[in-house]
């Protein structure tokens, strides 16, 4: 069974990945972090970020199955993925393996922007994951104080904002809930709420399944 699960930066749609995997006992991918680890290799090699060439090359290089995960989180390295993210040959460099990761036996949990309407157009649970921009910049805030990072709320919030503008009208794989796609707004859930919420949505979609 694939679980796309898609929406904007900072949505929780990460966390929720990651506690519907470990509920369901199948592997988890987030997404994301592959067009993070892309980036950082770019500014690694010392290349201004919006040098194209070096962003295909980085991203033909990389090799998936090791990605450190706490080098990647930075909000810096997210603001400097999502100017990597819509170049189609960065996307293109990166599908076999969320491919093959979605065939995972006995399941796969993938969460990003795409998962539902490119990746994995077939898998049988979608979930979009909302929650207002002002909720998102709160938690963001939250999780930058909680690592002892400096933080300044107002920058967080234009953050998000431009992300989400940046991932929505790229013309390449943009952010869009698939026509499948259950909507599930966590402006007013917490992520207890929302995980239960997910499990309701994924228990829905197996029982209409079965009498089908
Ligand atoms: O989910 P995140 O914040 O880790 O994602 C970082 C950037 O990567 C985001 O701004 C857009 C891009 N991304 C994407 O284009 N497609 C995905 N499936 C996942 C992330």
């Amino acid at each position: 069974m694939i679980i796309a699960i898609d929406g904007p930066a900072a949505s929780g749609k990460g966390t929720l990945g990651k506690r519907l995997a470990a509920y369901y006992g199948f592997r988890h991918l987030d997404s994301g972090l592959l067009y993070r680890a892309v980036a950082k290799a770019v500014l690694d090699a010392g290349k201004p970020i919006d040098d194209r060439a070096a962003a295909i090359a980085a991203a033909k290089l990389l090799d998936p199955a090791h990605l450190d995960e706490n080098a990647l989180k930075s909000d810096d390295i997210g603001k400097a993925a999502s100017v990597v993210a819509p170049i189609p040959e960065v996307r293109a460099a990166l599908v076999t393996f969320q491919r093959t990761f979605a065939a995972s036996k006995p399941g796969a949990v993938i969460d990003g922007r795409d998962i539902g309407t490119v990746i994995a157009p077939n898998a049988e649970v979608k979930i979009f994951v909302t929650a207002t921009p002002q909720e998102r910049a709160r938690r963001r805030v939250l999780e930058l104080k909680g690592r002892g990072d400096p933080v300044d709320p107002a920058a967080v919030l234009a953050d998000i904002v431009k992300r989400d503008e940046r991932d929505t009208n790229r013309a390449e794989a943009p952010l869009k809930a698939a026509s499948d796609a259950h909507l599930l707004d966590t402006t007013h859930l917490d992520i207890d709420a929302a995980v239960r919420a997910a499990i309701d949505i994924v228990e829905a979609t197996r029982a209409g399944r079965g009498r089908g």
